[in-house]
């Protein structure tokens, strides 16, 4: 999503796979040549965590080569990328029982082959001079499974939440640094946040999912809230 002008006059205007592929590094070059963006909201991905494990070519060059052209972009046209990374690219288990990962902490090691992509798309990412990576997690509003983990902590949220916190974040765009922000809310089990709009969702344990799962991969959002609070 490219946008054009700065503090409050900045406007955004959608662009998807139908306008450029991502792993086509021309097509990129020449969208963000015809639209001339002074920022770039990249939301593009391969998100299918379990089907990556048998299709990871088409992951790799979509999450990172897809980055790397976009970031390359960018730094071409002089525009501030912001990417969207994921909380996956931290391990998620007993390195931190109780979750709670900083902007500052360490990455990796990573559960499954998104995650790897999503860690190394954070590199790509910092090709553009200007590159602003957000770490998110978020969930439709309908739930699709019979079942949600009860082992599994988060800090995600529904993505009409995430989305209404990433339009705060890009009206404010001009006062946020370069480097990482990580934007979620509280720490809570899948279940206990799937169960807020899906009242007779059963529990589930993320040992039954056919790709390995962090045990708690919730982010510290201390920065975000700071931020937000000053805005709101
Ligand atoms: N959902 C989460 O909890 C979560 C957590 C952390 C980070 N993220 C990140 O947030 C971003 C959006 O995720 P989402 O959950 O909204 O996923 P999604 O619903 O699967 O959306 C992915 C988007 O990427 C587009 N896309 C896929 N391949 C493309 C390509 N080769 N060229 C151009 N566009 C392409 C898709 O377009 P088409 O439909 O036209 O193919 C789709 O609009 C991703 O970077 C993801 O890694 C998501």
């Amino acid at each position: 999503m490219p946008a054009r002008g700065g503090g409050s006059a900045i406007e955004w205007t959608g662009a998807d796979s139908r306008d450029a592929d991502v792993t086509d590094r021309k097509a990129v070059a020449a969208l963000v040549a015809r639209v001339r963006p002074d920022a770039i909201l990249h939301a593009a991905g391969y998100t299918d965590v379990a089907k990556a494990e048998s299709d990871r070519a088409t992951c790799w060059a979509t999450n990172v080569t897809g980055t790397r052209n976009v970031a390359d972009a960018a730094a071409e046209a002089g525009a501030r990328l912001i990417h969207v990374s994921s909380d996956y690219v931290f391990w998620g288990g007993e390195d931190r029982p109780d979750g709670g990962y900083r902007e500052t902490d360490p990455v990796g090691p990573v559960r499954n082959y998104y995650a790897l992509t999503k860690l190394v798309a954070e590199e790509a990412a910092r090709r553009a001079p200007e590159a602003l990576i957000v770490r998110t997690s978020f969930r439709a509003s309908a739930w699709p499974h019979p079942s949600a983990f009860d082992d599994l902590h988060t800090s995600q949220d529904y993505v009409d939440v995430i989305a209404a916190d990433f339009a705060l974040l890009l009206a404010h765009l001009h006062e946020i640094d370069d480097g990482i922000l990580h934007v979620v809310t509280e720490r809570k089990s899948v279940y206990d946040l799937i169960a807020r709009r899906t009242p007779h969702v059963r529990r589930g344990s993320r040992t039954d999912a056919p790709v390995a799962l962090p045990e708690d991969i919730s982010l510290n959002a201390d920065r975000w809230r700071e931020l937000k609070g000053r805005w709101t």
